[in-house]
């Protein structure tokens, strides 16, 4: 019995660029499906890298279990666009990781403000998804 049986979990920044690696989110996508989750849902704007990963995931675990979703966590739309998809095809969202990083330090010296409002878009576009938000799950 897996940890996460019968769960469904999407991570954003879950695509990993560099070949016979990890990310810390491709690890984690591999994880909620070695602990039993019933679907993963990969998201990046890597879409070729990210394809690919969901296919090999699909053909080790078995159809269906994991899905690549095209998602730039700084589009309000995307993210939301992410949301409806998974729930279309899984039926609910239990747990999220959000993984990707977009701000650097240097953006950060540059111009604090467009950082804290792309981080609160992304956290604004997630509570108009859920009337119960998601559970923190430890992997
Ligand atoms: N690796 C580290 O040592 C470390 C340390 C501290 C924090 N972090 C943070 O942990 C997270 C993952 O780190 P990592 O080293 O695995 O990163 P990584 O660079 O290997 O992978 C990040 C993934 O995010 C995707 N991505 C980039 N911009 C995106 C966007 N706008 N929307 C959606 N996806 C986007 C990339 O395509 C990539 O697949 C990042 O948020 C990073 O800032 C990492």
């Amino acid at each position: 019995m897996g940890k996460l049986n019968d769960k469904v979990v999407v991570v954003t920044g879950s695509v990993s660029a560099i070949p016979g690696y990890d990310s810390i989110g491709s690890a984690t996508v591999r994880e909620a499906l070695a602990e039993g989750a019933a679907g993963v849902v990969i998201s990046d704007i890597n879409d070729e890298l990210g394809e690919a990963f969901a296919k090999s995931l699909n053909e080790q675990y078995g159809t269906g279990r994991a899905l690549y979703v095209h998602t730039d966590v700084r589009d309000p739309k995307d993210v939301e666009k992410l949301f409806a998809i998974t729930e279309k095809t899984y039926g609910r969202v239990d747990a999220v990781m959000a993984n990707a990083g977009v701000a650097t330090a240097e953006d950060f010296d540059k111009d604090p403000e467009a950082v804290l409002k792309s981080v609160s878009s992304f956290k604004a576009s997630m509570r108009t998804e859920f009337s119960t938000p998601p559970s923190t799950v430890r992997v």
